[in-house]
């Protein structure tokens, strides 16, 4: 990775801290403290990124690799650096210069400071550079924010901008990820991903402070799912996360920057990163069709990955996150990734499509199913009046309590409403199976638990079969 402006370096010494926090295991402060003053000859904005996590071992800031070709800001290339680890008996400062090649960077290793036994670990950065304090203090939030999207539950971040030539201008924000009761700290990354990026959807990605009621006049209807593939020869994780949500669309404020589209928010080691073509591509290879969906086409616009849809109902947004790990962060085994990447893409995308439609009753039905769907109330109509019209009253009674209902002086309203209720089920149970394994469709009446189970255990089939297939 090369960086070419001062603000995507700075984002990715903030990525740095947050890992270092999170590796820690311990509650961790990350603070960005960003300070703009005109008292030097030049102004400019003076960044301190500082963590009480683990220490650093340097490589990670001897490794950055800066393009100075297209640069805008004025920057020196300096960076300063305190580090301690929790065993280290001082902390040790250091300073090297980025407008040095890295080969031959050298660090220039100033006088450390004792900590006198005390147990600590920490780091922190400076650097300094002429920038508007505006354009990097959003910069910074939105990037804080999408970090918060991982709840990473022992983080907690804090955001402090002033400039010190305008009397009150102090900017003070503290982002917790670890809301109480909602992630406690031994759910698994998918559970805070989930939390987290339901919160996102209903604050608007983010462009508001809190949940918005009147854009989600239900908002505890979102309906979620989520999916994790992995891959036990490389021990990279894919997990995705989609969320459906019905948004109002009177109210212009409800509307999104990325209007109907889809936007797809992308993670890579637990940082937010551009999505890579190969996702995409996966993402274009995904069988939308069966779950209803007509993508139509994709799209990149700064940096952000957007799915386009035809026929989406006027009301209801897609969200999608995708964070893509390696189990064990230090072992890399960049064999074949790009391939078996592709496929867990498309795999956890799949997984969280089939929860959802699990979960919630009716969604992302296939158009084919939707479409029998169509003939459902004239069919129940028929049934009920060949049931209602028999002169057999055994056959009615028969019929009557098979579908569930106790007297025979119920309303041709209520049989025929139950049939349909039958059949409407029947078939979304049969779009949740896969195609290939649809030979034999349930019966209408039949016993709810028998087929509940049968259902489970053909289901775990397609999914082994789906997975071999991949
Ligand atoms: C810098 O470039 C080198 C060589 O291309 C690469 O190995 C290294 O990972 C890069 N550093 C970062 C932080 O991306
Ligand atoms: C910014 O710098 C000024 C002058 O050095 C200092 O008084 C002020 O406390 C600093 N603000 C922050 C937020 O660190
Ligand atoms: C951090 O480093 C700077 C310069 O590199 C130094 O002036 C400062 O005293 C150091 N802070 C600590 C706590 O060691
Ligand atoms: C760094 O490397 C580039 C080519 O890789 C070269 O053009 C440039 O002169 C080098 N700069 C320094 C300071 O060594
Ligand atoms: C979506 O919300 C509108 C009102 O805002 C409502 O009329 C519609 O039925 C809702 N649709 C779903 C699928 O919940
Ligand atoms: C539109 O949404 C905003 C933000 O939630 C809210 O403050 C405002 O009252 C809404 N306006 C209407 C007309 O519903
Ligand atoms: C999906 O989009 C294609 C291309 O626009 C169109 O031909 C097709 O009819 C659409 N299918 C559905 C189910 O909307």
């Amino acid at each position: 990775m090369e960086f070419s402006s001062v603000n995507a370096l700075c984002l990715h010494l903030i990525s740095l801290a947050f890992q270092r926090c999170r590796l820690s295991e311990q509650i961790c402060r990350l603070s960005v403290i960003l300070n703009r003053s005109s008292s030097s000859q030049h102004p400019s904005v003076q960044i301190s990124i500082s963590d009480t996590g683990i220490g650093s071992c340097l490589k990670e800031f001897q490794d950055l690799n800066f393009s100075w070709g297209g640069i805008t800001e004025k920057w020196d290339g300096m960076l300063s650096v305190n580090t301690t680890s929790i065993s280290d008996p001082e902390i040790y400062n250091y300073q090297f210069s980025l407008k040095e090649n890295r080969s031959s960077r050298r660090i220039n290793r100033l006088p450390s400071y004792q900590k006198n036994g005390a147990k600590f670990s920490g780091t922190e950065v400076f650097l300094s550079f002429a920038q508007s304090l505006d354009i990097l203090l959003a910069d910074v939030r939105s990037f804080l924010q999408k970090m918060l999207i991982l709840r990473i539950p022992n983080i907690a971040l804090q955001l402090v901008a002033e400039d010190s030539d305008v009397p009150g201008s102090r900017y003070e924000k503290v982002f917790l990820a670890n809301k109480p009761m909602q992630s406690p700290i031994l759910a698994s990354n998918l559970q805070h991903l989930k939390s987290g990026f339901e919160e996102y959807v209903l604050t608007h990605g983010n462009s508001l402070n809190s949940k918005c009621n009147s854009c989600f006049p239900c908002w505890e209807h979102l309906k979620v799912g989520s999916g994790r593939a992995c891959c036990s020869e490389t021990e990279l994780v894919m997990e995705a996360v989609i969320v459906i949500s019905n948004v109002s669309k009177d109210n212009s404020t409800c509307l999104r920057e990325s209007g109907d589209k889809t936007e797809v928010m992308y993670f890579k080691d637990f940082s937010p990163c551009t999505i890579p073509q190969s996702s995409m591509k996966a993402l274009k290879s995904v069988g939308w069709r069966r779950y209803g969906l007509n993508l139509t086409g994709t799209a990149q616009q700064d940096g952000r990955a957007l799915l386009e849809w035809e026929n989406l109902p006027t009301d209801t947004q897609i969200d999608i996150v995708l964070h893509s790990y390696h189990q064990q962060t230090m072992i890399r085994a960049p064999r074949k990734e790009s391939q078996t990447g592709r496929n867990l893409v498309k795999r956890a995308v799949k997984l969280s499509l089939d929860d959802l439609k699990n979960k919630h009753a009716g969604a992302l039905l296939s158009a084919r199913a939707t479409k029998i769907c169509s003939y459902a109330p004239d069919l129940g109509k028929t049934i009920a009046g060949l049931i209602l019209s028999s002169n057999d009253l055994e056959f009615q009674g028969e019929c009557l309590s098979l579908l569930g209902l106790q007297s025979q002086r119920v309303g041709a309203e209520i049989v025929e409403n139950r049939i349909v209720q039958r059949i409407v089920s029947v078939i979304e149970m049969n779009d949740k199976k896969d195609q290939k394994t649809q030979e034999a469709a349930p019966f209408l009446f039949d016993d709810d638990r028998l087929r509940e189970e049968e259902f489970q255990e053909n289901d775990e089939g397609d999914y082994n079969m789906t997975a071999l297939g991949d």
